[in-house]
């Protein structure tokens, strides 16, 4: 009888693993098909860069908003560092699902809103800062909505045509796009300055 109640609950954690597995690459497929930048967690090195900077340099903010927050690691690790109301925008349904448990396992108090983040920034209230892991296709979309942040932190790729007012080399690891390699770097953008 133990033998069978093993083979069940093996049976089904393989099943779970396995659907686990087919709907995140549904969801990443229909990333690329419709020219949207896939989930990809940032490195641990890029999440310490981006909490160091805060802490260094905007002790007061008081909100911070992850423009395309994936399962909300980055957001989580800010929200656990920096004393603000963080904020996760994220619009892939799976992924959002996974961010919530996520969420409620670490007992995290970061906000997830389920929407384009595009949309959302729109009308959205302003905030102090807006971090941004899009990549080389997405980051120029930001260049619209400078006026919603005091300050943007891009990882990786800065904003085309956009001069940033700090650069910061994380020194470890790297990101690709396509063929194209980005080390790990923070590109500040500081429009109170
Ligand atoms: C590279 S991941 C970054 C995840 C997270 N910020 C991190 O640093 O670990 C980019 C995420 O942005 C989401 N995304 C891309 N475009 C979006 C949009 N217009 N609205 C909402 N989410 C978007 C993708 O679904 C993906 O989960």
């Amino acid at each position: 009888m133990f033998w069978i109640y093993v083979i069940i609950i093996a049976t089904l954690l393989i099943a779970l693993v396995e659907l686990y597995i087919f709907i995140s690459a549904g969801e990443y497929m229909w990333c690329i098909i419709h020219n949207q930048i896939p989930f990809v967690a940032s490195s641990k090195y890029l999440r310490r860069a981006v909490v160091t900077e805060i802490q260094r340099h905007f002790p007061h903010a008081t909100s911070v908003v992850d423009i395309g927050s994936g399962y909300g690691g980055l957001a989580r690790h800010i929200a656990k560092n920096c004393d603000m109301t963080v904020v996760a925008l994220e619009n892939m349904p799976f992924t959002i699902m996974i961010a919530r448990i996520m969420n409620f396992i670490t007992r995290s108090r970061v906000k997830i809103i389920k929407c384009d983040a595009f949309e959302y920034l729109k009308s959205s209230p302003h905030f102090n800062i807006g971090v941004a892991y899009l990549g080389p296709n997405v980051n120029p979309r930001l260049k619209e909505y400078t006026k919603q942040f005091d300050v943007i932190i891009t990882l990786d790729v800065p904003i085309e045509k956009l001069k940033p007012t700090r650069v910061i080399d994380v020194g470890h690891g790297c990101t690709h796009y396509g063929r194209h390699k980005f080390p790990h770097k923070l590109f500040v953008y500081d429009f109170t300055k």
